[in-house]
């Protein structure tokens, strides 16, 4: 079966609806989702999304604080470029109907977070991902040029490849004419053919058996990109957020937002002693990547589960007020963080590399886009400042929306593009095979390439990867398609690039910490995980 439309658009976050639309006045746009329309990382963001709107801020300080965070490693250009775009995007998401929090004095109420020297997180109570999905999800909803896809899970993008031609790796002529995609409920396939494709598939957090992602981040757009022979970069750079709830066997795992750290909530070791001024002056605030290094390391040399965020000094009453969902959430638990301290651990959160794009979100693959977490845009360079993501996310949907418009006068359909062949599937998988296979990558990525890496590590980890990938690729050829086959397969290809990349960086950069590769200046763990 086949589809046709102006514009594909591969997941329905920040970044994929908000490109459908500002494109959707212009031509017919098909969004497709792999579960339901809000299913997202998008919904699941707690603390807010950073912009400077009141002195003393300035954009400046905004810049050198993205700067810092990204440990050398950010394009100074896109940065400065990302902050200027933040109060037009913003203004946007308001226009669509999004609700900030604010004061009685009609200004908003600004949050504080890791790595930002001013307070200048906006913010919706601390569901603020909630409320921009819900915002943008019911205008994408009413929009009669959008067709909204439920349950359709995008499985390759179609190129020159499908066509019968071979496409060479990093070449500006691979030219992209839609996707292929699973209808999860009908169980067949239809190639979605469209004039201009965006991919904003979101993060890879799910290769990690502790993640603060929900099951969609299995990192598919990246992959298919890198199947389709386009350009992924700075994939060693995973984000590990210091914060998330301690509470074994739960998956996602919930967030603390740093903003409670912001508020005045102080880490501790669970015999009560503050530790992060050891580590970093900016204590409880340092950047996330000094924060998750370090509760790593109190909790190696202690034996330790969590460490504590510590709230219990600060006004309860003003706590609840910011923070009900994690205070009902707590509460659910037994704790009472007015009373009680909150047992955290660090779990993967954010991918900061991704499919490269040009300031216009263009890839390096003819008619295809990329935005938000699946790209790597040079905004965070080796650490993302903390909500960040979200402004990159609308930013580049922007800019990648006025730049399609114009291409797609250029373009037409391609009307050659074949049916998916399926002739080699024959057997029903056994779900036991996927299912350990899967286990067994999360445990290998969360012990050999997690916070702390050495080259002894990688290289076992990519010796196990290895083993799992022949595996995987054996019954993807001989079994009919199911989403689950398909998430591993993508997880796998990703994880791939984080360990080859993680190899290939022979220093300690931001969130990529390396033992045999101690940094010049700043914090250095010996083999043992002591800090020296
Ligand atoms: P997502 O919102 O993740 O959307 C991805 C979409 O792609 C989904 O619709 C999914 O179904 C679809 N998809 C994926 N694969 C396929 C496929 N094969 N076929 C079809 N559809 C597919 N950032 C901030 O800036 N501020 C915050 O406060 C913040 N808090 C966070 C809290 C949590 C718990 C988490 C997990 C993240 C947080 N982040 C925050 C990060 C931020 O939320 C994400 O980076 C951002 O929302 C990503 O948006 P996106 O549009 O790129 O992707
Ligand atoms: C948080 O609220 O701590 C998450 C912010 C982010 O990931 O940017």
């Amino acid at each position: 079966m086949k589809k046709t439309y102006d514009f594909l658009v591969i997941g329905t976050g920040a970044a994929g609806l908000s490109f459908a639309l500002k494109v959707a006045d212009k031509g017919r746009v098909a969004v497709l989702t792999k579960t339901r329309l809000q299913e997202t990382n998008t919904c699941y963001a707690q603390g807010g999304i950073a912009a400077v709107t009141y002195q003393p801020d300035n954009i400046e300080k905004h810049v050198q604080d993205t700067l810092i965070a990204g440990d050398g490693l950010c394009k100074e250009e896109v940065v400065r470029m990302v902050v200027r775009e933040a109060h037009g995007q913003i203004q946007a998401l308001i226009d669509w109907g999004t609700r900030f929090d604010m004061e009685e004095s009609g200004r908003f109420n600004l949050a504080r977070e890791g790595g930002h020297s001013e307070h200048r997180i906006l913010h919706h109570k601390d569901d603020t991902g909630s409320e921009i999905q819900r915002a943008l999800s019911e205008k994408v909803s009413q929009h009669p040029n959008i067709d909204v896809y439920e349950y359709f899970f995008a499985i390759d993008i179609i190129t020159q490849h499908h066509l019968g031609k071979e496409v060479k790796r990093r070449t500006k002529g691979i030219e992209c004419y839609g996707a292929y995609a699973l209808d999860i409920k009908q169980k067949n396939i239809v190639a979605f053919v469209s004039k201009v494709t965006m991919i904003a598939t979101g993060g890879i957090g799910n290769l990690y058996s502790t993640t603060t992602n929900p099951v969609i981040a299995t990192g598919d757009g990246i992959a298919m990109v890198y199947r389709a022979k386009g350009t992924v970069e700075n994939m060693e750079f995973v984000q590990f957020h210091p914060t998330s709830l301690y509470n074994p066997n739960e998956r996602p795992s919930f967030l603390i937002t740093e903003a409670m750290r912001g508020h005045g909530g102080i880490l501790k070791t669970q015999d009560g002693e503050e530790f992060m001024q050891k580590y970093d002056s900016r204590g409880s605030l340092a950047p996330r990547d000094i924060v998750a290094r370090a509760i790593d390391n109190e909790m190696k040399i202690r034996g330790d589960d969590f460490v504590y965020l510590d709230c219990t000094h600060l006004d309860g009453d003003d706590l609840k007020a910011h923070f009900p969902n994690i205070y009902e959430k707590c509460l659910s638990l037994g704790i009472d963080f007015t009373r009680d301290r909150i047992p955290v651990v660090p779990a993967a959160h954010y991918v900061c590399g991704g499919i490269k794009v040009d300031t216009n979100g263009r890839t390096w693959i003819n008619r295809l886009y990329a935005a938000g977490e699946a790209s790597s845009t040079g905004l965070h360079g080796a650490n993302r400042l903390a909500s960040n993501s979200l402004l990159e996310a609308i930013v580049y949907a922007d800019r990648a929306a006025r730049d399609a418009l114009q291409l797609q006068d250029t373009l037409t359909i391609n009307p050659n593009i074949p049916e998916w062949n399926d002739s080699g599937a024959k057997h029903p998988e056994e779900m036991v095979l996927i299912t350990q296979n899967y286990k067994e990558m999360q445990q290998i990525f969360s012990a050999y390439v997690g916070i702390v890496r050495s080259n002894l590590r990688l290289k076992r980890a990519l010796d196990r990867l290895e083993i799992i990938y022949k595996e995987t690729e054996d019954l993807y050829r001989k079994s009919t398609l199911s989403v689950p086959l398909c998430e591993l397969r993508n997880l796998i290809n990703v994880g791939y690039l984080v360990i080859k990349m993680a190899m290939r960086r022979e220093e300690s950069k931001g969130l990529h910490y390396n033992l045999d590769y101690p940094p010049e200046n700043g914090m250095r763990l010996d083999m043992n995980g002591k800090k020296a």
